[in-house]
């Protein structure tokens, strides 16, 4: 089975493309099976930070029923050969205003897709889209600025993500709980309010919803005038939403960026020299660690269940 990575911000434009593209291509150098699926379905471009402007194929074959299979419309990129990608385009108003049957098509197909490694560049915002796809990832990783609006930004993604992780917990006991689904919460504590005539281990089932969600931060164009407090971040969030916040690593703002996706090229690849490159190669190992810790406990899950026989 696949470990899934999903990139996400509050903020537009802070660099998700950028670390989502670059981190791909890293962890297929590093001998991976790497897909890199691009959902953000409002402004799609992960096929043009690689170089592949007009791919023959896209999500939107997909969800408009074109093609019947998600596997049908992976291309290979010539970057490497351990590299793959599902374009989006999001162009149409109707792919943006996904549907909730054709998101969870989606969501399903998943399953089918072959590779050791999914990235997944889920686009900006906190609509419920972007969440979901955020949330169907064994592995979470946030991008934000320095600045404090995108901070905030974050701030508020990880806590309606914490509070969306607890609802889905919710929902697969409950699952025709519809005033769970459709109810917009503000809080933990206002989800554990509607349902705590539906279920007398609410506490517990939030708690461990909580417990294990830990996203793991990218502080991406950080110099030394403007850095982010992470320990004051960690520590707001534990008290008012719960869960944790990992840093898992800075990139610095570098003009070498910018230069590489003029020639619609991975950093790492265009200049694997300059310092945002070493930044984002390093951010790829401290992936590869996560992911391997991640396959490792779902192997243990599996052993525990099965006893160790094939399925
Ligand atoms: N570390 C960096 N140093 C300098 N410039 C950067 C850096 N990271 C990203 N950029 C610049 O920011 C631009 C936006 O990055 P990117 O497209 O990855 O953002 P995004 O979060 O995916 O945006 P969107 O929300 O629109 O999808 C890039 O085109 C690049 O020029
Ligand atoms: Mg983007």
């Amino acid at each position: 089975m696949a470990t899934l990575i999903s990139i996400a911000s509050g903020k537009g434009g802070v660099g998700k493309s950028v670390v989502a593209t670059n981190v791909a291509l890293a962890l297929a150098k590093a001998g991976r099976r790497v897909l890199l699926a691009d959902l953000d379905v409002g402004g799609a471009d992960a096929h043009i930070l690689l170089g592949e402007l007009n791919p023959p194929v896209t999500l939107t074959d997909f969800l408009n029923k074109r093609v019947h299979r998600l596997t049908d419309v992976v291309i290979p990129i010539s970057l490497h050969p351990n590299l793959r990608l599902i374009a989006g385009t999001g162009e149409t108003l109707a792919t943006a205003n996904m549907a909730y049957a054709r998101k969870k098509r989606l969501i399903n197909q998943f399953q089918d897709l072959t590779a050791d490694v999914i990235v997944i560049d889920v686009g900006a915002g906190t609509n419920y889209h972007v969440l979901d796809f955020f949330l169907m990832a064994d592995v979470y990783v946030v991008v934000a600025n320095p600045e404090p609006t995108s901070v905030l930004d974050l701030y508020r993604f990880v806590k309606l993500a914490a509070i969306r992780r607890v609802v889905a917990s919710f929902l697969s006991r409950h699952p025709l709980s519809e005033t769970l689904s459709v109810r917009d919460f503000s809080s933990v504590e206002e989800v554990l309010d509607v349902t705590k005539g539906l279920d007398p281990d609410g506490h517990d089932i939030a708690a461990s919803a909580l417990r294990s969600f830990r996203p793991s931060l990218v502080v991406n164009r950080s110099s030394n005038r403007s850095r982010v407090n992470v320990l004051y971040l960690r520590k707001v969030l534990h008290e008012y939403v719960g869960g944790d916040l990992l840093l898992l690593g800075e990139i610095p703002d570098d003009p070498a960026v910018g230069l590489a996706v003029r020639k619609f090229l991975p950093i790492i690849e265009a200049d694997p020299e300059s310092p945002a490159a070493k930044a984002l190669v390093a951010l790829s190992t401290g992936l590869e660690r996560l992911v391997t810790e991640h396959s490792e406990r779902a192997n243990k899950t599996q052993e525990a269940v099965f006893g160790g026989a094939p399925v």
